[in-house]
């Protein structure tokens, strides 16, 4: 069984539509919830669905070992972030090489980078005027929004879409993908 922990700051729509689609996989079990916000709505999620969940602060994260030693000591094998807002520490990257996923909610190389998440992605991408925008599934390194683009899928922007209206699309180009490219990622680690 390959172990996975899923990182998240948020809501968690995208962590449950993970967990709905892994439920009863032969190969495939998700493990661990991490967050760093105590009142992020994915715990939630994870206590509905009966996951342990780790939540970490900044000085843990960034200035002791503590989050890869409870990552290693659970036996995660990969990890995805589905709206997790921190910058994933040197120690983190090096403990799981090319085992860390990112979803984004534009068409990296645009629109990433320190400070562009959520909502600040929408607004910047219909003040600039866009016909289309997209999500982007990519590893994880060093720089924010800069590891190897996995996949990608894009959706029209009508003139009159609002961020809120252009969020909804991206949501449901997220649910629609993340869950199937992270199963055929495993796919090719088993
Ligand atoms: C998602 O749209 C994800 O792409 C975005 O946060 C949202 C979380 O929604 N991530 C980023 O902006 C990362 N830079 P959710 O909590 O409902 O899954």
């Amino acid at each position: 069984m390959l172990k996975l922990a899923i990182f998240a700051s948020g809501a968690g729509s995208n962590a449950a539509k993970i967990i709905e689609h892994f439920a009863g996989h032969s190969a495939v079990k998700i493990h661990l919830i991490v967050s760093n916000k105590k009142d992020a709505g994915v715990l939630g999620i994870a206590a509905a669905n009966h996951l342990n969940t780790l939540i970490i602060n900044r000085h843990q994260f960034y200035e002791t070992a503590d989050c890869v030693a409870a990552l290693k000591s659970a036996g995660i094998d990969f990890v995805v972030l589905a709206g997790f807002l921190w910058k994933i520490p040197l120690n983190l990257i090096e403990a799981y090489p090319n085992r860390i996923i990112n979803i984004h909610p534009a068409l990296l190389p645009k629109y990433g980078g320190k400070g562009m998440y959520g909502m600040h992605v929408h607004e910047a991408v219909i003040a600039a005027g866009e016909i289309e925008s997209g999500i982007s599934i990519h590893y994880v390194n060093a720089n924010y929004d800069e590891g190897a683009i996995i996949f990608q899928a894009k959706c029209p922007i009508e003139p009159t879409d609002s961020p809120t209206i252009l969020a909804n699309k991206i949501h449901a180009l997220e649910h629609a993908h993340f869950p199937s490219v992270i199963e055929g990622l495993l796919r090719d680690l088993t």
